[in-house]
């Protein structure tokens, strides 16, 4: 591994763009600068409405034609476990969408995939999403259906269920997403050939929380909580922290006993929860991208104020209630992640069967753009042109532990990522990581990395690459549990 001189990126971090979004009330008081907008919703209905809203973007001359749930980027909406979510789509965009809540192990029919968990909801309509999130964690939520263009637009909300483990000092929310714009703000196109067929197409603006590099301040002296988001399409960061210990105390929002921050590989879809105890007033600490050769500044947290700390020992969230896999019995079950040599024809498929009870068995899109590059078991998600659902990759009987190999056999990483359940990292071939619960995980290119988890919630189930020019060329499948 390469060795950086990490002292210089902290007497590098001197000069900022607090470059702030004009034509959003996010960050009206100074302690506010640099943080997104947060609502606690305690069971209150709270409406999600898709639209078009255009801001101006750090350094661009004119604003950009967002597509956002509500008046700025990137909405947190908190609530504690046990509390339910109880929010309407409202779809005022000129396309269908849907809202999937990513990491959430919800029932099915909630799980916002068109034609496969419910119709999609077209221009002017709403769909009520209500669940009750039955794990503690730092979540999102996203379209499921021409994803390349409207998350590519914004169109993403923060979703954070607070346990009662809490009692940080403070709890800061770093969103990582790039943006396809040229200088004038315009967009550029979302996904390109030679993007889509190799590691993804990379924005050309990168952000956090909708600002370059944003200086957020912290109390001094404290030990506080910040959760990192990377709901871009494409990149893969390399993160780490300077001027503080930082320990990584949930991974895709499962809390466990955690482990001292090296740097951790964060590819898209994936989230990270970092304790840290902020420096004396003045100091800072500096979030780092180190997967360049040069390493890449995203935020800085600077320690202000004298207050003593509230409290001093480090926390261990509970770890999320999931059932224990039984290995010995476990189902053995092998994905190939490959490029598809060519979309192959299913004939004679059962109509699928939605969560309301609804069958379709025509279908006048499946979210994919005109051809496929990619495949996971040999088999494409179809082109446009194709009118049913693949076969399932899967069909487990409800209760059983599967034991899922996903082999790369590409030249590219695939952030894998499965529906309605969260697994166990058991191993991987490659790239060295702890044993630890996820709903996303890296496969390195050539890489062999096995995964495990009780297949207890019922219904049809994505599972995709999150590299979202990846999934919406093929790489992506349904497994059933019944
Ligand atoms: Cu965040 Cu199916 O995705
Ligand atoms: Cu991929």
């Amino acid at each position: 591994m390469t060795h950086y001189n990490r002292r210089a990126v902290l007497a590098g971090g001197g000069a900022f763009l607090a470059a702030q979004l004009t034509g959003c009330a996010q960050t009206s008081m100074v302690h506010n600068a640099g943080r997104l907008r947060e609502t606690r919703i305690g069971g209150m209905p709270i409406t999600l409405t898709a639209q078009e809203r255009p801001l101006t973007l750090p350094g661009a001359s004119g604003s950009t034609p967002l597509w956002l749930y509500g008046e700025g980027l990137f909405p947190v909406y908190r609530l504690h476990l046990g509390e339910s979510i109880d929010a309407t789509l409202v779809n005022r965009l000129k396309e269908h969408t849907s809202v999937h809540w990513h990491g959430v192990r919800g029932p099915n029919a909630m799980d916002g995939v068109p034609y496969v968990t419910q119709m999609p909801v077209q221009p002017g309509e709403s769909f009520a999403y209500r669940f009750t999130p039955p794990d503690p964690g730092t979540f999102f939520f996203h379209p499921h259906c021409n994803t390349v263009e409207q998350l590519g637009r914004g169109l993403v909300g923060i979703l954070i269920v607070d346990d009662e483990a809490g009692g940080f000092d403070d709890d800061v929310v770093f969103v990582l997403k790039d943006w396809r714009v040229d200088d004038n703000g315009g967009f550029l196109p979302f996904i390109t050939a030679e993007g889509a067929g190799r590691g993804g197409t990379f924005g050309t603006l990168r952000t956090v929380n909708g600002q370059a590099a944003p200086e957020v301040a912290v109390p001094a002296n404290a030990n506080i909580r910040v959760r990192l988001l990377n709901v871009d399409a494409t990149r893969v960061s390399e993160i780490g922290v300077q001027g503080a210990e930082a320990r990584v105390i949930a991974i895709d929002g499962n809390g466990f006993d955690g482990f001292v921050l090296d740097t951790w590989r964060f590819g898209p879809a994936m989230r990270l929860d970092l304790e840290l105890r902020t420096p004396s007033e003045g100091g800072k600490v500096v979030l780092t991208d180190y997967f360049a050769q040069e390493p890449v500044t995203l935020a800085t947290l600077v320690a202000t104020g004298s207050a003593p700390p509230s409290r001093g020992t480090a926390a261990v969230l509970t770890p999320p209630r999931l059932a224990a896999a039984d290995m010995a019995k476990a189902e053995m079950h092998e994905l190939k992640l490959s490029a598809s040599a060519k979309a192959s024809e299913y004939p004679n498929l059962p109509p699928i069967v939605l969560p309301d009870g609804r069958k379709i068995d025509l279908l006048d899109s499946l979210c994919s753009t005109t051809r496929t590059l990619w495949a996971i078991d040999g088999t494409p998600w179809p082109q446009n042109g194709h009118q049913h659902l693949p076969p399932p990759l899967m069909t487990l009987a409800r209760g059983t532990t599967v034991r899922l190999r996903l082999t790369n056999t590409t030249p590219h990483v695939h952030p894998m990522h499965v529906h309605g359940h969260t697994f166990k990292v058991l191993s991987a071939s490659k790239l060295k990581r702890p044993e630890h619960w996820a709903d996303t995980v890296l496969v390195l290119p050539e890489e062999r990395v096995e995964i495990a988890f009780v297949a207890d919630n019922p219904g049809n189930w994505m599972i995709h690459c999150h590299i979202i020019e990846h999934q919406d060329t093929g790489m992506m499948g349904w497994f059933r549990v019944v």
